[in-house]
């Protein structure tokens, strides 16, 4: 048996003739010569009804009295719209409702903006705070429905290919994901707190040491991290953990199912390039400057330290690194004074630049550059006549990340980043550890400490351990990384030299004892993944941040508005709990 309540957006032209009922909000009103015409709306869209005076005029009486964003009930019969009056923009334009009976559920107070247009440009803080009310305007009920569906497709797609959904405890012990915990406090044992999981990491390997094999969940995350357009405190994953899979295998399977996902539930977008390019590491470091490049458009970069360091200009013969983009169009003073002054604002002490010409360099520093370096160097950035190049010269982590922000934004000004293109590729070959030592000699795992390292890297482990590259992998979608993964070690002499690489004392060790010794009782070869299912649905909906495809959202500084959390507890709870607060804003 079908769900007995009818959606008035549901009503079609074959279902004319019928008497019907419908709920829902007064979406607008219009009073037309003596009729009154109200939009019905509802999850699903819009529904026109009309009230006539002459055959109804209770109904149309009280009908007088309805305002916006009331709900109400509305029997009636359905008619086919005269065809000067179908409006082609609504699934339900091709009929209306005549009401016979009228109910007023909720008279509404006047809201503190109009949900009936697009909430986007309503300031964010009221629209979080009267979150319930921005739920009814289009956009939030399409990404609602969208986050919906993507979420179904994972589920379907995953059960069919023998995944398990199973749910990891939330009240748990830190994880090593990199971000600040968020604490709660233990009642029983006074003084000792849970952890709330950054992700479901640990258990997801556990699981593989039980026996899983494939496991997957909508997991949700919490990180107490600075929030930014694309982080948010409180999150939601599709982790994902596999048994005996290397990494092609893992990679593979999320090819398979976001092209899939996007073909069925995206078909206007397009994939820019199938199969998805796999690029390493030191690939997109060289030519984005960054391990999570937007590939919908060119604009690579190009290292000139060794040509830069020929020339006579102070800046670039003592840089560390002279790296530029060549963009291909030339800018006016005031354009490019902008781009210098984005740059700076990034960091740099400064934008070179220069026009090519026939005859050379048009730039305030080409008198520094021979004739002979300025060919040399239009050659190997890969410029022709009209073009401009652009350079920083700074050391290697500043250079690239001021060039990689000036791509971006060019990609923007220049309008190269077309939503509706899926530009989805791997980096793969990431470093074990991270760049340099930490100030105790030790080395920081670049994902986590149970990546495995690759296999011809291991012997680097003894001899050379920044040299050695790890079986981790991202997986980035026009410029957002939004998943990543990585074989993990299952070798547990692997697993203590990499403790030891990052200086993990025997305390710190005894802290992942559970895992060593789980895998003591014979541990398959495993690995997974976790794409950021937030991310993933703001590029799918071309959202200008994740806070419009989460239903109830943390502002900027980590807050719930509508409910106002954080907030004070009482004393009595606090004692309860054995704490004492020494500081309150
Ligand atoms: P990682 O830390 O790379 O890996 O996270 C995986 C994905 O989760 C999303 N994400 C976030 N989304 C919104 N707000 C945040 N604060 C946030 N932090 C992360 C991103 C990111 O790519 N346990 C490993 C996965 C594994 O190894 O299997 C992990 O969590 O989309």
């Amino acid at each position: 048996m079908s769900f007995p309540i009818l959606r008035g957006s549901s009503l079609r032209e074959t279902e004319v003739g019928k008497k019907v009922t419908v709920h829902g909000w007064v979406h607008s009103r219009r009073d037309h010569g003596g009729l009154i015409f109200i939009d019905l709306r509802d999850f699903g869209g819009l529904l026109q009804v009309a009230f006539h005076p002459e055959s109804h005029p209770e109904v149309f009486k009280l009908a007088e009295s309805i305002r916006s964003e009331d709900v109400i009930r509305v029997t009636g019969t359905l008619i086919t719209r005269p065809a000067s009056m179908v409006n082609p923009k609504l699934a339900t334009g091709k009929v209306e409702l005549t009401a016979e009976e009228l109910i007023i559920f909720s008279k509404a107070a006047t809201p503190p903006f109009e949900v009936s247009a697009d909430t986007l440009s309503v300031n964010e803080e009221t629209r979080l705070k009267y979150r319930y009310l921005d739920l009814r305007s289009e956009r939030m009920r399409r990404n609602i429905r969208m986050r919906h569906r993507v979420i179904k497709f994972l589920r379907d797609y995953l059960d069919k290919e023998g995944f398990v959904e199973i749910e990891t405890p939330i009240l748990t012990k830190s994880t090593p994901e990199g971000a600040r915990d968020f604490l709660v406090p233990s009642r029983l044992h006074p003084g000792s707190f849970y952890a709330l999981p950054q992700s479901p990491q640990q258990y997801k390997q556990l699981l593989m040491v039980g026996g899983i094999e494939r496991y997957f969940q909508i997991a949700r995350c919490f990180r107490d991290e600075d929030q930014r357009g694309d982080r948010q405190a409180e999150f939601t994953q599709l982790d994902m953990e596999m048994s005996f899979v290397g990494r092609d295998d893992v990679l593979m399977l999320i090819e398979g199912l976001f092209t899939q996902l996007v073909e069925t539930l995206y078909p206007e977008k397009k994939i820019m390039q199938k199969p998805w390019p796999r690029l390493t590491y030191h690939e997109v470091m060289e030519k984005y400057g960054i391990d999570k490049p937007d590939i919908r458009f060119g604009l690579e970069l190009t290292d000139i330290t060794e040509l830069a360091h020929a020339s006579e200009f102070k800046v670039f013969k003592e840089a560390k690194l002279v790296k530029g983009i060549t963009a291909a169009q030339s800018f006016s003073r005031s354009e490019m004074d902008e781009l210098e002054a984005f740059a700076k604002e990034e960091g740099a002490k400064g934008l070179a630049s220069a026009k090519v010409t026939a005859d050379g360099f048009e730039s305030q520093i080409a008198k520094y550059f021979s004739l002979e370096l300025q060919k040399k160097i239009a050659t190997a950035m890969q410029a022709k006549e009209g073009d401009t190049l652009m350079w920083v010269a700074d050391e290697k982590f500043k250079a690239n990340e001021v060039l990689a922000a000036l791509r971006n934004h060019l990609g923007d000004t220049l309008k190269l980043r077309d939503p509706n293109l899926l530009a989805f590729a791997f980096v793969v070959d990431f470093p074990l550890f991270e760049e340099g030592k930490l100030e105790n000699g030790h080395f920081a795992p670049s994902h986590h400490m149970f990546t495995m390292p690759k296999e011809e890297d291991l012997k680097l482990l003894d001899t050379d351990p920044a040299k050695a590259r790890s079986y981790q992998y991202d997986f980035v979608l026009n410029g957002y990384e939004v998943g990543g993964g990585s074989i993990r070690i299952h070798d547990p002499k692997i697993q203590e030299k990499i403790f030891s690489l990052i200086g993990f004392t025997e305390k710190e060790k005894q802290y992942f004892s559970h895992m060593l010794k789980a895998f003591s009782y014979g541990v398959p070869p495993h690995g997974g993944i976790a794409p950021g299912i937030d991310r993933l649905l703001m590029i799918l909906q071309n959202e200008p941040n994740i806070r419009e495809v989460i239903a109830f959202p943390k502002n900027q500084t980590a807050q719930d508005l509508m409910m106002d959390a954080p907030s004070w507890v009482s004393e009595e709870q606090l004692r309860e709990l054995s704490i004492k607060v020494t500081k309150r804003e």
